[in-house]
């Protein structure tokens, strides 16, 4: 999508499609009163009669109007005025672009980015618009033969501010909105593709891809044999019983000429998870291609840090693997070393993202970290715990988890902490090996971080489990591009 800024009236605009706010009950918005004054009251006219009261979720289109140059006004219901807070704020702007997509009009010009909401200037309300926009239209049918054809497919959408003195800071909004929706629509991709496409060798070649299209990118991909010689032994036990490869790819985004310490993004990247010898359940596998949309995210952030050209040093690293039951399996009670040295022993061989995410985060240590941060789908204890709308968030250093969370809020891509406390260590005791993989049926989400924090003590570290948050099931089953948009917000915030 064609995104652009502009200030300047509503009856001006030569376009398809202008788009304006009414508010509950029957009240125009700024915009949709200059509308008014040059129709001569047709706007209030219709509003009298009944035809839209200003609720949310209700549009009006009209053609016609009189003393507009644009072929269309589409109003759009926007509820009360003095409850438009940001949530509220996303839903008007997706409604908005649903209703622009069906009208048949090439472009629009939607006034609804001027809406006020207390304590969010022009540049988050631009920077949102863009964002939802090319979320709300993002569609997954590359792998369907008849696509759903739109004969008059919206081309480009223009958002506005008040006055021209506003346009700059909308300009880089828009940048930065164009460049994290194209981030998030990168990693949907990814994640949305099937298992039997998307291995972990082509996470490779989408690296490798990656890098030939930024130069400010290195790319660098292990293979099993150089992980064995690093003794990433926890990690390649998860691999083991694939057929498929595995790879640790690494994305190194050199943006600051200083010798800053870069910002660490570790991924993980199953790219199936059946569970292995602790095998699944049947219901609902195949969400479990999902298992490698922390990796997806990171390709994302990577991607738009990398089309802003960020002042910032950014390493992603992605450990990708498949977890099959084989003969080569691993089997419950195996032991197995980790490149830290610290022996594991494997109960469940379905909990194999911390085996592969602990070997990453060892070997992030080489780039010299400033802060490492986790991502991945690890537990369904975090669904229990915060459902589907807050990622996990835990951490060893308190400062780096306010940053997350304050990104979180920001951004509306939002985390929530849990407790990190050594209190929960003890249930990671094995008789057989410094750590066992698993700590029983309590606070699932807080073990599993736990035994991460065990590889982490180097640094300042963070851990998102997205489990949650990473997709949706059901009728509209698709990866959510989060937490993308977390991320970005806190890089961006790291730049300045
Ligand atoms: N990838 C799963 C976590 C998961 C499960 C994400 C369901 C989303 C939905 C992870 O590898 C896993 O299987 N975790 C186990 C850990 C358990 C064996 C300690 C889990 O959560 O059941
Ligand atoms: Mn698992
Ligand atoms: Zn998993």
């Amino acid at each position: 999508m064609d995104f652009n800024i502009k200030s300047g009236n509503p009856e001006k605009q030569r376009t398809a499609c202008v788009i304006v706010g009414i508010f509950e009950s029957r009240r125009l918005s700024t915009a949709a009163k200059a509308i008014d004054a040059i129709s001569k009251k047709y706007l209030s006219n219709l509003i009298r009669r009944g035809d839209m009261d200003g609720n949310k979720g209700q549009y009006l289109l009209l053609h016609n109007v009189p003393g507009m140059i644009a072929d269309r006004v589409l109003l759009i219901g926007c509820g009360k005025e003095r409850e438009i807070d940001e949530r509220n704020y996303r839903t008007i702007i997706a409604n908005s672009i649903q209703a622009l997509n069906n009208t048949g009009s090439l472009d629009g010009v939607n006034y609804l980015s001027e809406l006020s909401i207390k304590g969010r200037d022009h540049h988050w309300k631009i920077r949102q618009a863009v964002q939802i926009a090319e979320h709300s239209l993002y569609q997954f049918d590359e792998l369907k033969t008849k696509k759903k054809a739109n004969r008059r497919p919206l081309r480009k959408i223009t958002f506005t501010v008040p006055t021209r003195r506003e346009l700059p800071q909308g300009e880089i909004a828009m940048q930065e909105g164009r460049a994290i929706a194209n981030g998030i629509k990168f990693t949907r991709d990814l994640a949305n593709r099937p298992s039997n496409v998307c291995t972990p060798t082509y996470l490779a070649q989408q690296a490798t891809a990656l890098g030939k299209k930024h130069r400010s990118l290195t790319i660098d991909t292990l293979e099993e044999a150089d992980m064995k010689k690093l003794g990433m032994g926890s990690l390649l036990s998860v691999s083991q019983g694939s057929a498929r490869p595995a790879k640790l790819i690494t994305m190194e985004y050199k943006g600051s000429k200083k010798a800053q310490k870069p910002i660490v993004l570790v991924g993980k990247a199953v790219t199936f998870d059946t569970g292995g010898i602790s095998l699944k359940p049947g219901a609902a596998m195949d969400e479990m291609k999902y298992d490698m949309c922390g990796g997806a995210s990171v390709f994302g952030t990577i991607s738009a840090v990398a089309e802003l050209g960020l002042p910032i040093n950014v390493v992603g690293v992605i450990p990708a693997v498949e977890n099959m039951p084989s003969s080569t399996a691993t089997n419950p009670g195996d032991i197995f070393t980790s490149m830290s040295g610290q022996t594991i022993e494997v109960l469940n061989t379905d909990a194999e993202g911390r085996l592969i995410l602990c070997d990453a985060i060892t070997y992030s240590e080489r780039f010299n970290p400033e802060v490492v941060i986790d991502i991945a789908t690890l537990t369904g204890a975090v669904v229990i715990a915060l459902g589907k709308h807050a990622t996990g968030l835990l951490s060893n250093h308190n400062p780096l988890a306010r940053e997350l969370l304050n990104a979180g809020d920001e951004s509306g891509d939002r985390a929530w902490q849990l407790p990190l406390w050594d209190d929960y260590q003890q249930q990671l005791n094995s008789p057989f090996a410094d750590m066992a993989n698993i700590g029983g049926r309590d606070a699932g989400t807080i073990t599993a971080a736990c035994f991460l924090s065990r590889f982490a003590e180097k640094y300042h570290w963070a851990h998102l489990d997205i489990a949650g948050t990473a997709w949706i099931s059901g009728n509209n089953k698709g990866a959510t591009g989060r937490p993308v948009s977390l991320l970005m917000q806190y890089i961006l915030n790291q730049a300045k």
